[in-house]
């Protein structure tokens, strides 16, 4: 696969597997195409690039600046919208041949101190995307303590979920917790940190990022919606960072994956018609892409084509989606 020529070299953050993304929504010249995950717009550049037209979704308002110099470039082809992706079908404006789901968060994001979704850098403990509803820092200071070692768990897969949860109980009757490095030192003083291994906060700061944004939900949102807009022969892609989403999205081009092993002894259950074909395989970067971007390191895309089956109606059962009683 030759490497497209897509990127924007001004572009602050590097967008990942985009040859194979290309390569899953192909063919590109004068397809329609709904990219949900605009961010800084390297997705939407080489779709344009190579011919499609292309609507753009993004959450968060400080993206505009890089849909405007698209829409500039590409005045007939390109369209933003500020949006979620969980109602891609209604902010479509139209049938498209394919949509592309780029999940989680932006190196523009992680970069903003300000934004708070970084332990690394001094700033508030916010990580809001859209910056309205809760912040991290009113779920790390008003969650009961069984909630938040709940969220821990659940959402950051963070074994020590319970210690922390008591460590910040204790802490904030003294005082709230309002920064990043505060959470991040006292997680760190909580359950140590062993070296040559990730930061100790890192499982928390997905945990509390995923409950803020209420991520798994806009997932699940957007894979259905995804379902409803597109016609038989449209193309699905989904890049996700972690393998609790990336469980969800197998599961959810497989549904089989997901099902309980049938037992000889019941009657056995009728398998629906697949509405997703050639999906399934997930795909990961190349040693190349490692070598020039680390960040493609934890990516995975899985991608299908739609079948003629009608679209499901919306359901969590059987997609793994981790539940966090106490999350946003
Ligand atoms: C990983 S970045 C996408 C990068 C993009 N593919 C590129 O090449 O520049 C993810 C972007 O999706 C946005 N985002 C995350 N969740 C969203 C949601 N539920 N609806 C709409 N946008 C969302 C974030 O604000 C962020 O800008």
């Amino acid at each position: 696969m030759s490497e497209p020529k897509g990127s924007d070299s001004q572009a602050p953050h590097v967008p990942v597997l985009l040859a194979e993304v290309l390569d899953a929504l192909a063919p590109l010249e004068g397809a329609r195409i709904l990219d949900g995950t605009f961010g800084a717009g390297g997705y939407s550049r080489a779709l344009l690039e190579a011919g499609a037209s292309v609507v753009a979704l993004d959450r968060d308002p400080s993206v505009l600046p890089h849909a405007e110099r698209l829409s500039a470039d590409f005045p007939n082809r390109f369209k933003f919208v500020p949006g979620t992706f969980s109602n891609l079908d209604e902010l479509a404006d139209g049938p498209v041949d394919g949509v592309v789901l780029d999940i989680g968060v932006s190196s523009m994001q992680l970069d903003q101190a300000q934004r708070g979704f970084s332990f690394m850098q001094e700033g508030p403990l916010d990580m809001r995307m859209s910056s309205d509803g809760e912040s991290a820092a009113d779920l790390v200071n008003n969650l009961d303590e069984a909630e938040l070692a709940n969220l821990l768990f659940a959402f950051g897969e963070e074994r020590k979920s319970r210690r922390i949860a008591s460590a910040v109980v204790a802490a904030r009757a003294t005082a709230p917790i309002s920064t990043t490095t505060q959470l991040a030192r006292l997680i760190e003083k909580t359950i140590g940190r062993k070296p040559g291994d990730a930061h100790p906060a890192t499982r928390s700061f997905q945990a509390l990022r995923i409950a803020v944004n209420g991520e798994f939900d806009q997932l699940v949102g957007g894979l259905f919606a995804s379902e409803r807009l597109l016609a038989e022969g449209g193309r699905l892609a989904v890049v996700t960072f972690h393998s609790l989403e990336d469980r969800i999205v197998k599961r959810f081009f497989d549904p089989e994956k997901g099902a309980p092993t049938q037992s000889r002894h019941l009657p056995q259950v009728v398998l629906e018609a697949p509405r997703w074909a050639r999906s399934g395989k997930a795909l990961k970067a190349s040693s190349a892409e490692l070598a020039r971007n680390p960040r493609s390191r934890s990516a995975t895309l899985r991608a299908g084509v739609r079948t003629a089956a009608p679209a499901r109606v919306m359901s969590y059962a059987g997609l793994g989606v981790p539940l966090s009683r106490g999350a946003a």
